[in-house]
């Protein structure tokens, strides 16, 4: 087989064979094919395309390109949760616990957080001590006797997807359905799970900014995850805005924490009641999506999905005494408030500005090696539809860095927009994707 030949096929527009995507993603993780190459071949399946078939298989060589956990030790059906990125997304926090207490076990792989978008694993270690760093015996142990672990992404997990994402974030091949599909389903498929949520996101702080492309991609991973045997289902939602009012590693963990008492942001209670319901439902723990939901606010309500939290922080080395006493976790020094130039009602947020704002703060890594302040971030005050006087805060800002706060408050000012006409708020479930059924909230 010759790369020279894939190029052409895929170029003139013909779908590739299986044999020839594996060829392909092999030779190109071990390095036997040059960049040039392979980027040649992004770019023609960027403008041909491929279809079903193409897709789940690039999925699947990419998948095999490195470790396949193996879950089968770990007691039920593992279910997976995926978000396709957003800003201040705080929800894994408070749907693990949530659904662990239900009885579902929670084995999770999780990242850093890279840009405006943030990441469960650098949220967990502003908690003094908690630690990601497990064997897989202690990982798949934690799991069989908490129900919830959470570890550091392998190194080795889909090589290829990690060469390729960097090759394609350079030669403008990000966006294409396929792509994206494969290179996230990649991922989620090698990490052993038995079942898949997928939360993508719409919006201004996601990749995909209206319901009908998000939909798109929502249905090439929900068959890809099915051609691969896991039951999945994909939920849209909305990243209009920022989710809750925190953005940032501690405030996130702080409002984690509140919302599992009961008293968080009421976006980010009802997206992790939807989530949790969904994942307790694909876990067959409850017969319908009725039932789940009950067992699920039942959890919250009684403090079972708390108390879990706090086991799942003592288990990984965290310090429970965070889950009473917030002040416990890091704080900046310098706080400031935002405040609004004019009178109005929030019309719309540019919300992955939001996101640089609190990177620029310290809240998030320019490049995958800078250093991350844990207390730095924003805590919104207002959002879509609210109205705002003249002068009245709506976001307070969190730093160590006092020359970065003109900065961070300028990125905040013209990322909202404000009208003096009634604005209605976004809807925050808009859709929901599984096999051969789409349901449009
Ligand atoms: N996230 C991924 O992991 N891969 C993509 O291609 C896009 C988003
Ligand atoms: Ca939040």
């Amino acid at each position: 087989m010759r790369i020279y030949d894939i190029i052409l096929k895929k170029r003139n527009g013909h779908p590739l064979t299986k044999d020839e995507i594996s060829y392909f993603i092999q030779e190109y993780t071990r390095g036997n094919i040059p960049d040039y190459q392979a980027a040649s071949l992004l770019m023609a399946i960027y403008f041909q395309k491929m279809n079903k078939e193409e897709t789940a298989n690039l999925t699947e060589a990419m998948m095999n390109s490195g470790d396949v956990l193996d879950l089968s030790r770990i007691h039920g059906i593992k279910v997976d949760k995926h978000s396709t990125g957003g800003v201040g997304d705080t929800t894994t926090l408070i749907v693990a616990p949530l659904v662990a207490s239900c009885n579902v076990p929670v084995a999770k792989m999780s990242g850093r957080g890279l840009g405006h978008t943030g990441g469960t694993i650098d949220k967990l270690e502003s908690i003094k001590g908690f630690h990601v760093e497990l064997t897989n015996e202690q990982f798949i142990g934690n799991v069989n006797q908490h129900k919830i672990s959470v570890i550091g992404q392998s190194a080795n997990l889909a090589p290829a997807d990690k060469k390729l994402y960097a090759l394609r974030d350079v030669t403008a091949t990000v966006d294409n359905l396929s792509l994206i599909a494969s290179s996230i389903m990649s991922k989620k498929l090698a990490a052993g799970s038995n079942a898949i949520i997928l939360d993508v996101k719409v919006g201004s702080g996601a990749f995909m900014k209206d319901l009908e492309s998000g939909i798109a991609l929502a249905n090439e991973m929900v068959d890809i995850g099915h051609h691969m045997g896991r039951e999945t289902v994909a939920i849209l939602t909305s990243m209009e805005q920022p989710l809750g009012f925190a953005i940032g590693n501690s405030l996130e963990i702080e409002e984690a924490i509140q919302t599992l008492q009961g008293y968080g942001p009421v976006d980010l209670t009802e997206l992790s009641i939807t989530l949790a319901s969904h994942m307790v439902l694909l876990a067959k723990e409850a017969a319908d999506i009725g039932a789940a939901r009950e067992k699920v606010m039942m959890k919250l309500q009684s403090g079972e999905a708390l108390n879990k939290f706090k086991e799942f922080v003592e288990a990984q080395g965290g310090d429970p005494m965070v889950i009473t006493d917030t002040k416990l976790l890091p704080h900046a020094a310098y706080k400031m408030d935002v405040v609004a130039p004019e009178n109005g009602y929030i019309q719309s947020i540019q919300t992955d500005d939001m996101g640089v704002a609190a990177l620029v703060l310290g809240a998030g890594r320019e490049n995958k090696d800078s250093q991350i302040d844990l207390s730095a971030g924003i805590l919104m005050q207002k959002k879509i539809g609210d109205y705002i006087l003249k002068g009245e805060a709506y976001a307070t800002l969190y730093t160590n860095k006092k020359d970065m706060i003109e900065k961070a408050k300028d990125i905040i000012v013209n990322a909202i927009t404000l009208t003096n006409e009634p604005v209605d708020k976004p809807k925050l479930i808009k859709a929901i994707v599984m096999k051969d059924h789409v349901e449009i909230m």
